[in-house]
């Protein structure tokens, strides 16, 4: 494993060494659908099936400790990777479960006032749109301007009048820009609101610290920062476990049952019924620390660079249209852009084919934001960066997409 030496800086050709899905000819520019996955986390899956196959949490044989310790383990490192105490990581399966948990464990009444964005995943819309219809909550939508910046005032001015939850993505995924979330965290904690972050975006690109943050929710997925899909984790501050009700009860979630009662455990055990994706979450564990390992810093550090190159080189090109702000320092790896005259899905078709670039097109899971926003339902094309990138395939990707633009397609039939 080569990432114990790239301690000061990001060495990309070293990391790219761990990742066996990266070989010529191909151009990986979608990891914030979902990302590539190392050998060192791929080994501690297979780890598990090789010599600790068991249950966790049941049997008293050695398989079966060491399962469970090795979940606990991961517990600690996701702990470690946002700032918080283990017992504040509650196992899911990816961000959508995390905020499924939050919006229907949460003690909602009718006219409890919750806000959030245009800007919101779809993961983190309609929850609270059923939740409108289900228990009449008094849901507020922060609009944007045509950038896709969100309304800070709004936002201060909702939450000042009295809100009960403020739930929000840290960086969208359509434009990679990043959202003031510290900053409504201190005016949420100042007027008595909750906050819930979307950190799929952000957890797996940058250092989080859910204190600094002050946010009382955060949820994140596995498979977007290096781990396997199937796993994904939601904090939940402590003093705020007792009160939420999980998703789903069982095996695994109780202190006592009797004939006619029942009594959950307290921790994170309340909210994790049935067996887990044991090797999934160990394998996410892995992944917190082999991010760690490299530091979050120099990845976040390493990203800037490759989207400063990246808007720069898609800057003189007339055709594209690129959404949100060019402002590089106020993004995430994420761009998202348009070709004049040309459909997003033929765009990345045409990527495909003609030097085997990788990225997303369509509405992004964002429709809201998509047709009120940016005028643009019939989605975007959208590249985005993690640490196993380089110049020389950014490059590549500015040059393709130039020819694409010129031609109307990549020469590739
Ligand atoms: C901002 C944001 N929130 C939520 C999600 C949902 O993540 P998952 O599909 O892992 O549940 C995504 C996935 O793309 C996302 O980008």
């Amino acid at each position: 494993m080569q990432s114990l030496e790239i301690i000061a800086m990001l060495n990309v050709e070293a990391v790219r060494k761990d990742f066996p899905f990266i070989r010529p000819g191909r151009v990986y520019l979608d990891s914030s659908s979902s990302s590539l996955t190392p050998e060192p986390v791929l080994a501690r899956m297979l780890e598990y099936y090789r010599d600790y196959r068991a249950n966790v949490g049941r049997g008293i044989y050695a398989a079966s400790r060491r399962a469970t310790d090795e979940i606990e383990a991961a517990r600690k490192k996701l702990a470690r990777l946002i700032n918080a105490n283990p017992e504040e990581i509650i196992f899911v399966r990816n961000t959508s479960e995390a905020m499924n948990l939050v919006a229907s464990g949460l003690n909602l009444r009718p006219g409890d006032k919750v806000i959030t964005t245009i800007q919101e995943h779809h993961s983190n819309y309609i929850i609270w749109l059923r939740e409108k219809a289900r228990r009449r909550i008094d849901l507020r939508v922060i609009g944007a301007d045509a950038l896709g910046d969100l309304n800070l005032s709004e936002i201060h001015g909702e939450i000042e009048k009295g809100a009960k939850l403020v739930s929000m993505t840290h960086v969208s995924n359509v434009l990679g820009v990043r959202n003031p979330v510290e900053e409504i965290g201190k005016v949420c904690r100042e007027n008595g609101a909750l906050l819930l972050v979307d950190g799929a975006q952000s957890v797996p690109h940058m250092r989080i610290d859910v204190k600094r943050i002050g946010c009382d929710f955060l949820a994140f997925s596995g498979h977007k920062m290096c781990g396997p899909t199937g796993a994904g984790a939601l904090y939940i501050r402590k003093d705020l476990q007792g009160d939420l009700e999980p998703l789903c009860i069982g095996g695994g979630s109780i202190e006592d049952v009797g004939v006619d009662y029942y009594a959950l455990r307290a921790g994170p055990y309340r909210f994790e019924a049935g067996t887990p994706a044991i090797a999934e979450v160990i394998g996410m564990g892995a992944a917190a620390e082999y991010l760690m390992d490299i530091g979050m810093e120099n990845i976040e550090a390493h990203e800037a660079e490759l989207t400063r190159e990246m808007l720069e080189g898609m800057k003189g090109n007339r055709k594209l249209k690129i959404y949100g702000s060019i402002d590089p320092k106020r993004r995430n790896g994420i761009i998202s852009f348009n070709v004049e005259g040309m459909d997003p899905h033929d765009v990345a078709i045409d990527l495909d084919r003609a030097a085997g670039i990788m990225v997303r097109s369509g509405h992004h899971c964002a429709l809201p934001l998509m047709k009120e926003v940016l005028r643009i339902g019939t989605g975007s094309v959208r590249a985005s960066v993690y640490l196993y990138n380089t110049k020389s395939e950014v490059r590549t990707f500015v040059e393709t997409l130039s020819k694409i633009s010129e031609s109307g397609t990549g020469g590739a039939g």
